[in-house]
């Protein structure tokens, strides 16, 4: 299935302004579902018409796997781009239409070894990114469950931070330390850097606690409106993802959420998922203040909710 990818195809027009709109999924608590994300949105939006880049920064190579690439089958990875940002091109695979993948390897756990004795090792992926000007619409950064160097290049060379979650108490726990680093990356090597919000994974909207915690998820975005902390105009996404089967079963097959089943509540959670968070890019580039949260029980300052 694996293709290696002729750069500068000419059907593909240079996108406007030449750098993707790139967005870091990241949490450094394991099994919440980013790189089910990742993949199923990439698939959403690369036929609404996107051209979309995923990046594997998961030395677990789980985004590689689930999009049917074996990383042992392939030629450069991420790991080769960020210890060499200039071969970054040699690393972008073909994987769908309008879909293309830097493939992840389990060396990329001694990359970070190796990355941090190297001069702006946390600059690497922006750089390898910036060789790949005009070729992608988004990418979108598979981060492993961790804050280390791997995920702080992301950090770095993301123009927005998307959160996946479970609606749990003790989720918003990590999310308080999630958005301090966030919030250091911002102050230091990426001004721009934004929390777009967050994605309810595996969620269950009728139990009393998850409807809780997304409240206060939504009075904690609120509370932040108009200051200047990156997460002011972060949204709970909607609709969250309903806990499917069938999102379990697709990476086994290596295929997305739409090629395994298309009918099942998950390829419809995620399909309506990519248009609400392509709808908030669009809203971001626009400048326009975000809308308010549709609920909004309790302002809290922090995103933490005293146990009851
Ligand atoms: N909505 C869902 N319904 C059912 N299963 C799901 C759903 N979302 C994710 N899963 C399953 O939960 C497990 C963890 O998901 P995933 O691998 O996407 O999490 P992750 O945050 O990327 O994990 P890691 O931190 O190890 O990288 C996987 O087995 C995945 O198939
Ligand atoms: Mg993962």
């Amino acid at each position: 299935m694996a293709r290696r990818s002729d750069h500068g195809r000419p059907d593909d027009p240079p996108a406007p302004g030449g750098a993707p709109v790139t967005l870091a999924f990241m949490n450094q608590k394991g099994g919440v579902g980013k790189t089910t994300t990742v993949v199923n949105l990439a698939a959403a939006m690369a036929s609404a018409g996107r051209r979309v880049l995923v990046v594997d920064l998961d030395p677990q190579a789980h985004a590689t796997l689930h999009l049917g690439h074996d990383p042992a089958d392939l030629g450069a990875s991420v790991y080769d781009a960020l210890l060499e940002p200039d071969r970054a091109p040699d690393a972008v695979v073909e994987s769908r239409h309008r879909l293309w993948l830097m493939p992840a390897e389990v060396d990329l756990a001694a990359a970070e070894a190796e990355l941090a004795a190297e001069p702006a090792r946390t600059a690497r992926l922006g750089a390898a990114l910036d060789t790949l000007r005009g070729r992608f619409d988004v990418a979108l950064l598979d981060c492993p469950p961790s804050l280390g160097l791997l995920t702080l290049n992301a950090l770095a060379a993301a123009s927005a931070v998307v959160v996946p979650m479970q609606a749990q108490f003790l989720a918003l726990q990590g999310l308080s330390k999630l958005l301090e680093t966030v919030r250091r990356m911002s102050h230091g090597v990426n001004p721009s850097l934004r929390v777009a919000g967050v994605v309810l994974c595996m969620h269950e909207e009728q139990t009393t606690h998850g409807r809780e915690v997304v409240a206060d998820l939504e009075a904690f975005f609120e509370s932040a409106r108009g200051t200047d902390a990156p997460w002011a105009d972060g949204v709970v996404f909607r609709p969250g993802v309903r806990r499917n089967i069938k999102l379990a079963e697709a990476p086994s097959f290596g295929q997305t959420i739409f090629e395994y089943a298309e009918g099942a509540p998950g390829a419809r959670d995620y399909q309506a998922l990519a248009d609400a968070v392509l709808a908030h890019l669009e809203m971001l580039k626009q400048g326009e203040p975000a809308p308010p949260p549709a609920v909004v029980v309790r302002a809290t300052a922090e995103p933490a909710r005293p146990a009851p």
